[in-house]
């Protein structure tokens, strides 16, 4: 796989850029610039390098530069890892200057130069200085030394395979040239559960490795350790941190590790969370873990990222006082000034977990006087698993803005993690990336995530327009109505999904004891996990305020901590997650909490619907591979859209009672269930949970009877007309079933239930829906008493299982 990604250069005469390029040092990073450099610009501007004569382009550090063109005036000094980008004229010849601070700074102004050149910039007057906000810009991959990948959508580790540092370590490096030419300076390989066995001698030698396979692109590496490893490989009977053996452990093993691996980055821990074991054991406090570890890693020059998703993952849900939300700042908090200097308290950007809506972390004013990271997703977990297009810049934005008001003063999360606001030495930005062999993310568009996150931990100041539309350019095309209709694709995707999927602040309704895609409302309840929404006949949401419920909005700063305080002045889309409010409470809009329910899902699967609508306005503009895979994901997440739409408006629409003003919740027009059809072979089954299936029932056909196919059969009674034919059917996975939809006995289409989607039971992650056209795209011929019939073969684990048709006007 070389995939590139957004490195694909765009062609286009630059002629301000001379084609000549020179590094003015022997380092790597000067050499991997000046390589990126040449090949960029030859395939943008058309030219070949043909020598000095019509000027040239150098890259080297700012020292460098001076003494290479004496008399120039250069800037005095640069920030760390910044450059300066400069076009003047040198004894009558155009010179274009890359310099950097360092070499580090040489690479990234590199890179820089090729995006400005890629998105059209003007460059006649080129002279710029920049430098990152954030020190620590990591990306973080959840792989196992097996091979898989944790939360990871686009197939097996380009890291590990059975055991092992995989043998081919190109696709590290191709990943680290896209993570070098978005800023990113990281990339920890492993998994946070389970990391104990990748402190081996044979496991760190494949990991020196991959750091030699990304050190030509700057990115260093990082891992991940089991705090728990001096009793787990290291054969001590403890792994105490206060223990003397196990401080002198853990020096002994990084001194073994920095002599193979001189610049890792540092390590992340995940402790006393989720089964990992901590310190916690020992009575001993996440300080005290992160410190012993700070010690030894000091020497090197490496950090310590230590998570604050701690928390006890078997509380009472039955306790109206107790709430997951607290953990961090309730075990943090207290603890703050007693970190070591080179650890960083990593937070996840709410109190949750990754969700689609909920508030900043109370944490991050909660820390003082140590160092923060605010940790984020770039794998899709809960935001549809990249078979969903989110774009989530505008997500990480809203997060990164958030005015925390400590200390009664302007305290945006950006400036925290910055270490500017309480005048901390570091701070980071960590991506939990995910990265697979089969294309990176997976999704084309979902490298707009991965990329996004580069450049806002570069500048949190670019707004997610001006990311989108950068990468657009440089991705898809930069024709301005191509760049316009992919721009607002991506601005609309994250509140799309939000509006099909939960509402006002629930968190999330998928399945969070399983796959964390499809719908399934109540695996949040009546279990120890604390993703509770609380809902009843009478109403909703978690009362976390501190007069009536669990007190979490006390751990605020004053200004916020009122905001919050009250139902009526916490802002609508977090409602649910702050208070426990009735079906019948009024919104601003006038709206109850129940028709909003209603009302978003309709208006959330018709959004969804109009994604694919504004593609089709690309074809023949942008490339057909690219517009027809993007075409396929829009359908099928369309179709996902009206599951998630169904299942969430027919579950509270029972729970509720309370019917749909506009008359939509529980009715169907044109739908005809297949446990209502004349059945041949196809047996009726009872979904879990009941609203993954329209009406809770589906029919299933025996892959093990003798029968080779099952069919059910319609008798249509509606109006006459042309009509499009939709199939709701599951595609489970272990098989690949085969449906045939026919009118009056002919054959009108077949195709074959090959996705690869959660669950190997039918429910919400696999209902997926087929959408007959007609031959010219205009629908089928229907009138009353025709008859429609899907013949479902089943094949293997996949029993082609079928849910309802739907026969709707075609367009
Ligand atoms: C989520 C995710 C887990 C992961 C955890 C974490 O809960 O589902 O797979 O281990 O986050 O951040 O550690």
């Amino acid at each position: 796989m070389e995939d590139l990604a957004w490195l694909q250069e765009a062609s286009g005469h630059r002629a301000e850029i001379p084609a000549s390029v020179r590094a003015l040092a022997l380092s790597m990073l000067e050499q991997s610039a000046a390589q990126e450099l040449q090949g960029g610009i030859d395939t943008m501007t058309g030219e070949k390098a043909d020598g000095a004569g019509n000027g040239e382009t150098v890259v080297g550090t700012l020292d460098e530069v001076r003494a290479a063109f004496p008399g120039l005036a250069v800037p005095a000094h640069l920030a760390p890892h910044g450059f300066w980008l400069k076009r003047t004229l040198w004894h009558g010849k155009p010179l274009v200057i890359v310099a950097g601070s360092n070499e580090h700074g040489a690479l990234f102004g590199a890179f820089a130069l090729l995006r400005r050149i890629a998105i059209g910039e003007d460059l006649s007057h080129l002279d710029v200085t920049e430098a990152p906000a954030i020190p620590i810009r990591w990306v973080e991959e959840w792989d196992n030394a097996d091979g898989t990948i944790t939360r990871g959508y686009d197939g097996r580790s380009i890291f590990f395979e059975g055991g092992k540092v995989r043998d081919d370590l190109s696709e590290a490096t191709s990943y680290a040239r896209l993570l070098a030419s978005v800023g990113i300076n990281g990339c920890n390989v492993n998994n946070v559960n389970d990391a104990a066995p990748f402190l081996k001698p044979d496991m760190i030698e494949g990991l020196a490795r991959i750091a030699d396979a990304m050190r030509p692109w700057g990115v260093r590496l990082a891992i991940s350790v089991d705090i728990a490893s001096p009793q787990q490989i290291g054969g001590l009977k403890t792994f105490d941190p206060a223990d003397p053996q196990v401080k002198a452990w853990w020096a002994a093993k990084f001194n073994e590790i920095y002599r193979q691996i001189p610049d890792l980055a540092g390590v992340t821990v995940k402790a006393d969370s989720e089964g990992q074991p901590g310190p916690a054991s020992y009575g001993r406090s996440p300080a005290d873990a992160a410190n012993v570890l700070a010690n030894a890693l000091a020497a090197h020059g490496g950090v310590v990222l230590y998570r604050a998703f701690v928390y006890n993952n078997h509380l009472d849900s039955n306790d109206l006082k107790v709430d997951r939300a607290r953990a961090a700042y309730d075990i943090f908090h207290p603890l703050d000034g007693q970190f070591a200097p080179n650890v960083i308290v990593q937070i996840k950007y709410g109190p949750i977990d990754f969700q689609a809506e909920e508030p900043v972390s109370p944490l991050f004013a909660g820390l003082h006087k140590t160092n923060e990271a605010m940790e984020l997703q770039i794998t899709q977990e809960y935001l549809g698993q990249q078979r969903h297009l989110v774009y989530l810049a505008p997500l990480w934005k809203e997060k990164l803005d958030f005015d925390l008001h400590a200390e009664n003063r302007s305290t945006p999360v950006k400036s925290i993690i910055e270490g500017k606001t309480f005048d901390q030495p570091l701070g980071g930005m960590i991506g939990v990336s995910c990265v697979g062999r089969d294309h990176w993310l997976g999704a084309p568009l979902a490298m707009a995530n991965l990329y996004a996150f580069g450049r806002l931990a570069w500048n949190p100041n670019l707004s997610a327009e001006q990311i989108a539309a950068e990468w657009t350019k440089q991705t898809i095309g930069a024709q301005p109505d191509v760049v316009a209709t992919v721009d607002k694709m991506l601005m609309q995707s994250w509140p799309t999904y939000i509006d099909y999927t939960g509402f006002l602040g629930t968190q999330t309704l998928t399945d969070i004891t399983g796959s964390h895609y499809g719908p399934n409302v109540e695996a949040s309840e009546h279990n120890g996990w604390g993703q509770w929404h609380r809902d009843d006949a009478k109403g909703i949401g978690m009362d976390r305020s501190v007069a009536t419920g669990t007190g979490f909005t006390g751990q605020y700063p004053p200004w916020v901590a009122k905001t919050y305080e009250s139902a009526a002045t916490t802002p609508e889309s977090l409602l649910v997650f702050f208070h426990h409010v009735p079906w019948t409470y009024r919104l601003y809009s006038g709206k109850t909490v129940i028709q909003y329910v209603y009302d978003s899902h309709y208006k959330g699967a018709e959004e969804a619907a109009l994604l694919g609508d504004e593609w089709a306005t690309l074809k023949g503009k942008i490339d057909p591979q690219l517009y027809e895979d993007e075409r396929a994901r829009l359908e099928y997440q369309a179709g996902h859209a009206i599951v998630w739409r169904d299942a969430i408006v027919q579950y509270f629409l029972k729970e509720t009672g309370t019917p749909d003003a506009m008359g939509r919740a529980g009715r169907y027009p044109g739908r005809m269930e297949a446990e209502d059809a004349r059945l041949t072979g196809y047996k009726i089954i009872d979904i879990t949970p009941w609203e993954d299936a329209s009406g809770g029932k589906a029919v299933s056909c025996d892959p093990d009877s003798a029968q080779k196919t099952c069919t059910a059969e319609w008798t249509y009674k509606g109006k006459p007309g042309r009509f499009d034919v939709a199939v709701q059917y599951f595609d489970l996975q272990g098989g690949v079933a085969h449906f045939t939809l026919a009118i009056n006995g002919t054959e009108l289409v077949s195709w074959a239930a090959d996705a690869r989607l959660p669950s190997r039971r039918p429910n919400g992650d696999n209902s997926t829906r087929f959408t007959a056209r007609g031959p010219d795209g205009r629908g089928f011929e229907l009138k009353p008493g025709d008859v429609l019939s899907v013949e479902g073969a089943p094949d293997a684990s996949d029993p082609a299982a079928l849910d309802y048709i739907e026969v709707a006007p075609a367009k």
